[in-house]
């Protein structure tokens, strides 16, 4: 069985506020893109072997991948048999979603294999268990998400983002996600934001004017990022200034990402990025 992995950008991540258990509250608009690692999974006779076509990365228990199909045959009850391959093309450590895509698409591979044993309540929580971003890849709808971001409302296609396309940019490092929200303790404007922001930026998705919705953008973690990596700060002002509706950092970083009514605005925006920067940088170029 074969299937695509997606990533995601936060058009908003308004964190609220620490909370006792250690993580942050917060409220998130989740946006899929469809820019996509490949998964092949094939039945074995026992354990769960994974491979991946990029060196370095592991492939043990510190993968998602293999930590959510032994939860996956933990909860169902079933002895672990499966060989598993990842065709790795979305960066990481990129706030991107990639590692969470890839363990919800290999929970819905392994239920749809087995002939559906775990409901999706069920897989929603395994899911939740694993990561606070992983429930969202359950399914393909863009998503407000609260709590921990691990409670997921589907929401309609945006009008604003008819016809929209986005630009990605990766710098070649990642950003630690853990040392992100660790940080922003020292920036309590940006750990204590006013909720409602999401409300009011998924009113104004809904109305046809992406260039009227940009003020409303928002990403709490750019305050406490974007002073240790500058060069993320230079690439979103830089796409701001060229013709980008919104520029601003996906998630934890480090990429940062474009969005334009159109796809020739797109591809100017990344001739002039090339112009600027070279062509060193990882990117990509997706409709939404
Ligand atoms: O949930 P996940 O394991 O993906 O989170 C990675 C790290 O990000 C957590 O260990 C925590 O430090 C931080 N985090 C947080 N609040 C959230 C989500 C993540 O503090 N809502």
């Amino acid at each position: 069985m074969e299937k695509l992995s997606p990533c995601k950008v936060n058009l908003l991540l308004n964190i609220l506020g620490k909370r006792p258990d250690g993580y942050h509250a917060l409220e998130t608009i989740l946006q899929p893109i469809a820019w996509s690692d490949r998964l092949t999974f094939e039945p074995a006779s026992e354990d769960v072997v994974m491979t991946c076509d990029t060196p370095g990365l592991p492939v043990d228990g510190r993968n998602l991948v293999v930590r959510a199909a032994l939860a996956f045959y933990q909860a169902a009850q079933l002895k672990p048999g499966v060989r598993i391959h990842l065709e790795k093309r979305i960066p990481m450590a990129a706030g991107l979603g990639g590692g969470s895509g890839n363990a919800a698409t290999t929970l819905l591979a392994l239920n749809e294999m087995a002939g559906q044993p775990l409901s999706h309540s069920q897989l929603h929580e395994l899911a939740a268990g694993l990561g606070s971003d992983i429930p969202f890849f359950l399914q393909s709808h863009p998503a407000l998400g609260v709590g921990r971001g691990e409670q997921i409302r589907p929401l309609e296609p945006f009008t604003a983002l008819r016809g929209a396309w986005a630009l990605l940019v990766h710098p070649g490092f990642g950003v630690s996600t853990a040392w992100a929200y660790q940080e922003l303790a020292r920036y309590p404007e940006a750990l204590n934001g006013r909720a409602g922001r999401a409300e009011a930026l998924i009113g104004l998705l809904n109305q046809p004017s992406l260039a009227k919705a940009g003020a409303a953008f928002y990403n709490s973690l750019e305050a406490p990022v974007f002073p240790k990596y500058p060069l993320l700060a230079v690439f979103r002002d830089f796409l701001h200034e060229h013709g980008a509706a919104v520029a601003m950092m996906s998630g934890s970083g480090s990429t940062v990402f474009a969005l334009t009514e159109s796809q020739s605005r797109a591809e100017q925006l990344l001739e002039s990025l090339k112009t600027k920067f070279g062509a060193n940088y990882w990117t990509a170029l997706v409709a939404l």
